[in-house]
């Protein structure tokens, strides 16, 4: 019988991690009469045991709200937590706090609402025995065993109605615009944003490509009287045979690399070879902020309350996930063996070839 379920906000803030927590306690209040403890900053919070009870006040007026009220941290994993120690950095496995804590807590289930990284380590406390359930969060889409995660739809909204305002002074000036998005190492953003903003060059991590390819569609519009072209391109796209553009390493996370400044290496190379005006926008964290899309919202709500349905069936070592129309769940395992990227054969990088777009590859 559950009495106690602990949530937790793991990673990256995305666009209606709010709206999940709401659907997890409010079902949990108002349905099954179960207490709903939030764990602050993520597995740390847990780690050194700052625990929030959630009343009904606390969870009023989330469904709109941007961020987490719960706080998130995409460093620190308990596994390996950085001591430095005469100058040197050492790393210990503080695991059994959050273990402790849980049990000293009697909490009966924990809800890590979070992307790969959380996911992953909440799958390691599962195999340590504690009750674990997932929600797939993320703006980058890039989690596998769920065909959307929360927070993609917004942040593919933000970066639309960005490429959307560029086109203005790219027309007027005849300029190259470029726009930089996030992902990772996937290019769902760029690919959905490219498509629905028009863009006439996508470059996204699943397929590498040339300065040569890029600069061949600029001039082809050219010829066409189109004096000004769109790039978006994804902070994991690398030309082929080239190099992840990092903007810096934290040694602390669950992965060390952040992404960034492929935009501005394009664009340089784009105005040395081609002598065409060029301007970049690196969009970053716009994408993961602010109110949720109503898209957003109803997916997040729908997770919050399967996560709090498969809690208290007491169904642990799962995620809640959409699959067509329908929310399931899946194995927590199954869903981080690897990230979700473009598929070679994916329908829409072939809609959008067809359209004339190119992706730099040919
Ligand atoms: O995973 C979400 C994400 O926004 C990525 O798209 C991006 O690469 C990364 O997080 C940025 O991380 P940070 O907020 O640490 O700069």
């Amino acid at each position: 019988m559950i009495k106690r379920i602990a949530v937790l906000t793991g990673g990256g803030d995305a666009p209606g991690l709010n709206a999940v927590i709401r659907g997890i306690a409010k079902s949990a209040m108002y349905k099954y009469n179960v207490e709903v403890y939030g764990v602050l900053d993520g597995f740390k919070g847990l780690m050194e045991d700052r625990i929030k009870k959630l009343e009904p006040k606390d969870i009023s007026g989330l469904i709109a709200k941007g961020g987490t009220i719960l706080g998130t941290t995409n460093r620190d994993n308990p596994f390996r937590i950085p001591f430095t120690i005469g100058g040197e950095v050492e790393y210990k496995d503080l695991s059994s706090w959050v273990v402790n804590n849980f049990k000293k807590n009697k909490f009966d289930a924990l809800v890590v609402i979070g992307g790969d990284g959380s996911l992953s380590i909440g799958y390691e406390f599962f195999k340590l025995g504690l009750p674990i359930i997932g929600v797939p969060k993320t703006i980058d889409n890039d989690l596998m065993e769920t065909d959307v995660t929360f927070g993609f739809n917004t942040a593919v909204e933000t970066a639309t109605f960005a490429i959307d305002k560029l086109h203005t002074t790219a027309e007027s000036h005849h300029r190259v615009m470029i726009i930089e998005v996030m992902g990772r190492y996937a290019g769902w953003i760029a690919l959905e944003s490219g498509v629905a903003g028009g863009a006439d060059v996508i470059l996204i991590p699943e397929i590498p490509y040339t300065i040569e390819n890029v600069i061949k569609k600029i001039e082809e519009r050219e010829r066409e009287g189109k004096r000004f072209s769109i790039i978006v391109v994804a902070e994991g796209a690398k030309e082929k045979e080239g190099e992840l553009v990092i903007k810096k390493v934290v040694q602390t996370g669950s992965d060390p690399v952040r992404l960034g400044g492929v935009g501005n290496v394009l664009g340089e190379k784009i105005e040395e070879i081609s002598n065409i005006e060029t301007r970049v926008t690196v969009l970053g964290h716009l994408q993961r902020g602010g109110s949720p899309s109503p898209y957003d919202r109803v997916l997040a709500t729908r997770f919050g309350v399967e996560a709090m349905r498969i809690a208290w069936e007491e169904k642990f070592g799962y995620m809640v996930a959409l699959k067509g129309r329908n929310i399931v769940s899946v194995r927590l395992e199954d869903a981080i063996k690897k990230l979700k990227k473009v598929p070679d054969n994916c329908e829409l990088v072939k809609a959008a070839k067809a359209l004339g777009i190119s992706f730099g590859d040919e």
